[in-house]
């Protein structure tokens, strides 16, 4: 695993540079939308260039977190304009080195397509969310169209190797593996690959 999370962590440093050009898959009014929730202390998980920071309501405290200290970089001149209280730092989401019950929100967009064991980073997730906190999340997933499906794990080999993320992931099974449990969900687009969700440590 060390050396998978080695190799998808390269492929972010690679493609930082032309990351903002190429996402296109979340929409601004999306990121606004899930981020309108966020409360109190938040940790923001494969933070990459930064694209959230500046859809946070005012008023939180904010540290986001990447593997890859290019992607990083480019958030940090972002926080440079922004008003709110905004730290970043080059972590592992597989290993947060946060204490237990830390955090009112956990945010993640668009990550675990690429986290390489997403059931342990979404574990650690779990243990550093309180207990009353909130998971919010609009990620791609597999879908549960079995034609679509079927198209999702045939182009996966391809996407993985370009940009390091896939595109068959069980999302919604990885979060209750986890221990989450799923308040809400919303499906954004392509049918329900693309999914804004809402996931609970405890109902
Ligand atoms: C597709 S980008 C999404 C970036 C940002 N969340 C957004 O919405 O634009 C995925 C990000 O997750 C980060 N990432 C993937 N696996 C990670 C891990 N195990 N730990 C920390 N960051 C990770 C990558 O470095 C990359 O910046």
């Amino acid at each position: 695993m060390q050396d998978l999370t080695e190799t998808i962590r390269k492929r972010y440093n690679r493609i930082a540079p032309m990351y903002n050009s190429m996402d296109t898959m979340i929409k601004p009014t999306w990121r606004e939308e899930l981020l309108r929730d966020a409360k109190g202390k938040v940790l923001e998980v494969g933070v990459g260039t930064g694209a959230n920071l500046s859809h946070y309501p005012p008023g939180l405290e904010i540290v986001g977190i990447d593997f890859s200290p290019r992607m990083l970089a480019y958030a940090q001149e972002q926080i440079l304009s922004l008003p709110s209280n905004i730290q970043l730092q080059q972590m592992d989401a597989q290993h947060l080195e946060f204490p237990n019950d830390s955090f009112d929100t956990v945010v993640a967009t668009c990550v675990f397509c690429s986290v390489p064991d997403p059931i342990q980073g979404l574990r650690e997730i779990h243990r550093v969310l309180k207990p009353t906190g909130h998971l919010l999340m609009i990620e791609h997933m597999l879908s549960d169209n079995p034609v679509l499906a079927l198209a999702l794990h045939i182009l996966n080999p391809v996407t993985v190797r370009i940009s390091g993320a896939n595109v068959n992931r069980k999302t919604i099974q990885n979060l209750q593996s986890a221990g989450f449990h799923i308040a809400d969900i919303k499906m954004l687009a392509f049918k329900d690959i693309v999914r804004r969700i809402d996931a609970v440590p405890h109902l």
